[in-house]
């Protein structure tokens, strides 16, 4: 068993997917973290220098060694990881897709309280989050199952979850 959860930036993936792997006993994987750790480097540090490009390419190769070699993990993707079809096609075949979703105001709320991100332009925080949430949403909602994270505590989210894929 495996499970994958997507969506954007502030919607809550390795903290629910951290809580989500011990409640079912699964290994907890997150893929900005393993990039970080092969890069020896961080996220925001790898779009300064080498740019979207090389990340996104860094990204997918780890999308397919962990589907080609993992098994009974708990996934945690970068928001980004659902731009490439690739991506969405392994992932897809690799286990149960769960994309976690927010509203504008709650996904400010969260970020505010963590590291800048690199796609997001700090002179129109809002702005620039509305039109990438937008460029994503179609590819968002092709996951299986969708879970709005809006006003819930990270167990009321896995507690949703749980309830998708115990059925
Ligand atoms: C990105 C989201 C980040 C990280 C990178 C790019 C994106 O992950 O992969 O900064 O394009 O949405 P989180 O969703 O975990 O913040």
């Amino acid at each position: 068993m495996n499970i994958v959860l997507t969506g954007f930036m502030g919607t809550g993936k390795s903290s629910v997917g951290k809580r989500l792997a011990s409640a079912l006993d699964l290994d907890f994987v997150d893929t900005d973290k393993l990039i970080e750790e092969q890069e020896g480097r961080s996220i925001s540090e790898i779009f300064d220098c080498e740019g979207e490009l090389y990340f996104r390419s860094v990204e997918e190769r780890l999308i397919k060694t962990i589907t080609s070699s993992m098994n009974g993990v708990v996934l945690s993707t970068g928001g980004g990881v659902v731009i490439s079809s690739t991506n969405r096609e392994l992932l897809a075949r690799f286990g149960t897709v769960i994309t976690l979703s927010a509203g504008i105001d709650e996904i400010i709320r969260r970020l505010d309280q963590t590291e800048t991100r690199p796609i997001i332009a700090d002179t129109d925080v809002r702005g620039s989050l509305e039109k990438v949430l937008g460029e994503r949403r179609d590819l968002y909602a092709t996951a299986e199952f969708s879970v709005v994270t809006d006003g819930k505590s990270i167990d009321e989210v896995v507690a949703d979850i749980l309830a998708l894929v115990k059925t």
